[in-house]
Formats: structure tokens, C-alpha cells, sequence
């Protein structure tokens, strides 16, 4: 472990791949010291974006500097338009100007957008370089910077061309959470919620007790929710890096949201949290119309959601007019799709969640005209 007093260390347990997670406050500051025993080299470039750039860099740099590594770095304009072969190439071209060489690391210091991105450029440049994330969203921290998923989106699709490219180390700052706008927070809290959902009852039931202050800046709680979102993406990654099995179950909700971000496009209308929030109370519905899984646990799920204000409906997307039959096509493309096949990760209730392939279109229209798309508002039973 590389250790740090006041810090939370976990590790993902991937051999010599291995790394460790440290989550708490003031990580950014102590990065130098927190990250040399890890580093080949005593340099390091910074890839953030603009609005990061203007809030957490600074301390960043301060605490690589202390801890005797040189610092560049190198500002993307960020958003989700920035995950493109445009800006890999004018990363990589930036990199290469720099001269960095084989034991430089590079540090990854934003969202997932800023992660996705400087991961990739870093998995091939100079056919694989060092690099570290350090998450500033709540997504970020509990979800993309842990697992080695990095990548790009093409006019095909969001992540169509990326790498499994591991980090040596992720730095989770809670303090980067502070400056984080409200709906970026309750967008990240939606994956928190679902660790619990998948395989973790009594993760779920903490989620019931303190999402409310984890939403209204609670620092003790967002803490716990990344450490323990951490701790449950850690194991699922070491037991199936590549996604062959249990992996996939960290996809619940993400069939539906897919669908539902390509819809509303990638514009900000609707934030990926927000899409997994309304995918999770789908698949439970769906998983309920299948008969896998008690109308109770699909009630105390959407209780849970409209608590913390998060949608639990394509129509709170904003997605009502959409027909069910352009959805479900998208859904069939997804990267995840085999042959065009339908596949859902299901449940049998909360944290009981399981990968089906081939469910039936039918079943899935019925869900979506019940729950807000085409031609649904007929039956919405979301209880407050
Ligand atoms: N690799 C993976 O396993 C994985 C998993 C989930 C999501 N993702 C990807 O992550 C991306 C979404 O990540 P995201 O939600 O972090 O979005 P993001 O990186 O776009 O960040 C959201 C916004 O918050 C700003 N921001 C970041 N940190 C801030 C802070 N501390 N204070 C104030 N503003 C801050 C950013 O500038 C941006 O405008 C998507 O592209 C998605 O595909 C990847
Ligand atoms: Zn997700």
C-alpha cells in the first residue's frame, strides 16, 4: 500500500497490474509524496480540463512540486465533445512536443471525460506510459477512474475505440467534490446507488439512510459512499478485468440509459447518472414483468430515487416523445449486444441483479409505453 495517514487505501488486485485506490481530503496536496513510490521517473503531465484546470490544478501542482516531480501540463477544453479522435490526436501531438519519454507519468485530473481520454492517449503513446487518475466528479471517483476502461466516442457511438489500460495509482480528492455543481453530484450518486442494487442489500440500505446528506454535502458520507463504491468496483474488476462474466453486472440500468443518452444526444441534456437512475427503475419494472423479481423491491427502488430527486422515467429524461421501436433498435445496437440480441443485467431483487440475453423485444416495449415513452404516461405509478 502506498499509505497516507488521513486516507482510505484500497487495491485492486490485478497481479502486477495491481493498484492502489486512496480516498479522503487533501490528497491533491500530498500527490508528490503519495505517488513517487510508484513513479519511474521524477516528472509528470497534468491532463485536465478548463474548468478543473481553473479550481484543483494549483494544488496539484503544489503537492507534485513538494514532493520533488517536475510538473507540465496540458488543458483540454473538457465536456463530452472532448472524448474524440480530434482531441486524442492534438493530446498525443502535445505529449510528443513535450518529449515526455518512458518514465514520465502521466496524471489524469478531472471527470470521466478527462480520464476516458488521457487514458487512452496514454495507453499508446509510446506504446503505454505510466499514468495515474486523479477523479475531481463523484462519478469519477466512485465509477471510471477504477477498472482501466479508457476510450474515445466516434460518430458510431460513445467508447466504441478505447483500451483496457490500467492506472498505477487513483488519488480520489473528496475535497474536489466540494466545487462540484449539485446535479453533477446526484448524477454520480445514481452509480453509488448502484453497487447496492447489484449485490449489496445493506449498501442499498445505507444509500436509503444517507443519500439525502451525501446529496447536501454531508463530507463523512460522500466518503463512505466512494470508499465503499470503490471497495465493490475494485472486486468486481479483479475478478473479470476484461469482462467476460460478472463485469457486465456493473451494466444494470446502462442498457436503457444508453439508449436514453443517444436520444437526448450528448449534449448535456441528459447527464449518464441521470439516464442509469431511470434505466435502474426499468430494469426493475422489467425484471418484475418477467417475474424474476417482487413489485416491492421496484417500488422501494423508485421511493428511493424520487427521495433524492433523481429520474426514475424516460419521461423525467424528457424522452416521452420518444417511440419505444427507435429505442429498442438503439438498444440492439449497443456495444454490449450480441447479434442484435437484447441484453439486460436483471434482478431478483435489490441486490440481486444477473445477466439475461435475449429478452423479448415485447417485454421491453411494454415497459417503455408503461413508463413514459410514446405512448405511455397512461399508467405512471411513481410514488413520491
Ligand atoms: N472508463 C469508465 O469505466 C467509465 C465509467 C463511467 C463513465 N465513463 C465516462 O465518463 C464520462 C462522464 O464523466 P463525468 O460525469 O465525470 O463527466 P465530465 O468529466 O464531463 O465532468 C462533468 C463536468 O464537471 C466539471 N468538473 C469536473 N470536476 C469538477 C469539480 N471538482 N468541480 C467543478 N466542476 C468539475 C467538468 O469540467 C465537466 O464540465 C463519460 O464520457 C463516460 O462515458 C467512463
Ligand atoms: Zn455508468
Amino acid at each position: 500500500m502506498t499509505g497516507a495517514d488521513d486516507a482510505s487505501a484500497l487495491h485492486v488486485d490485478l497481479g502486477a497490474r495491481g493498484y492502489d485506490i486512496l480516498v479522503g481530503p487533501g490528497l491533491l496536496d500530498r500527490a508528490g509524496a503519495l505517488a513517487a513510490p510508484i513513479m519511474r521517473g521524477k516528472r509528470a503531465v497534468v491532463v485536465t480540463d478548463r474548468a478543473v484546470a481553473d479550481l484543483h490544478l494549483g494544488r496539484l501542482r503544489g503537492g507534485l512540486e513538494a514532493g520533488g516531480i517536475a510538473v507540465e501540463d496540458i488543458v483540454v477544453e473538457g465536456g463530452e465533445e472532448t472524448k474524440s479522435f480530434d482531441d486524442l490526436r492534438s493530446l498525443l501531438d502535445a505529449l510528443l512536443d513535450r518529449r515526455i519519454d518512458r518514465a514520465t507519468t502521466i496524471f489524469a485530473l478531472g471527470g470521466g471525460v478527462v480520464g476516458d481520454l488521457a487514458g487512452f492517449a496514454a495507453s499508446v503513446a509510446l506504446r503505454g506510459v505510466d499514468f495515474v487518475q486523479a477523479p475531481t466528479t463523484l462519478l469519477a471517483q466512485v465509477d471510471s477512474s477504477v477498472g482501466g476502461k479508457t476510450g474515445i466516442n466516434t460518430r458510431h457511438g460513445k467508447n466504441l475505440v478505447g483500451s483496457f489500460y490500467q492506472p498505477r495509482l487513483v488519488l480520489a480528492d473528496t475535497d474536489t467534490l466540494a466545487t462540484l455543481p449539485p446535479r453533477e453530484i446526484a448524477a454520480g450518486y445514481a452509480e453509488v446507488v448502484k453497487y447496492g442494487l447489484i449485490d449489496d442489500p445493506d449498501f442499498f440500505a445505507w444509500c436509503e439512510g444517507h443519500g439525502r446528506a451525501l446529496l447536501d454535502g454531508d463530507a463523512a458520507a460522500r466518503r463512505e459512499a466512494v470508499v465503499e463504491s470503490c471497495r465493490a468496483k475494485a472486486r468486481t474488476v479483479a475478478a473479470d478485468e476484461r469482462e467476460a462474466g460478472r463485469r457486465a453486472l456493473l451494466n444494470l440500468g446502462h442498457t436503457f440509459a444508453h439508449a436514453a443518452e443517444a436520444a437526448a444526444g450528448y449534449g448535456g441534456a441528459v447527464l449518464h447518472g441521470e439516464a442509469v437512475a431511470a434505466g435502474m427503475a426499468l430494469a426493475f419494472d422489467l425484471s418484475v414483468a418477467l417475474g424474476h423479481c417482487p413489485a416491492e423491491d421496484a417500488e422501494r427502488v423508485r421511493r428511493h430515487l424520487a427521495a433524492t430527486g433523481l429520474p426514475a422515467d424516460f419521461e423525467d429524461l424528457g424522452l416521452a416523445d420518444r417511440s419505444a421501436d427507435s429505442l429498442i433498435e438503439t438498444m440492439r445496437q449497443d456495444k454490449k449486444a450480441e447479434g442484435g440480441a437484447l441484453t439486460f443485467v436483471l434482478v431478483r431483487g435489490i441486490g440481486h441483479a444477473f445477466v439475461a440475453r435475449d429478452v423479448p423485444a415485447e417485454a421491453v416495449r411494454q415497459i417503455l409505453a408503461r413508463r413514459g415513452s410514446a405512448s405511455g404516461r397512461l399508467e405512471k405509478t411513481v410514488s413520491a
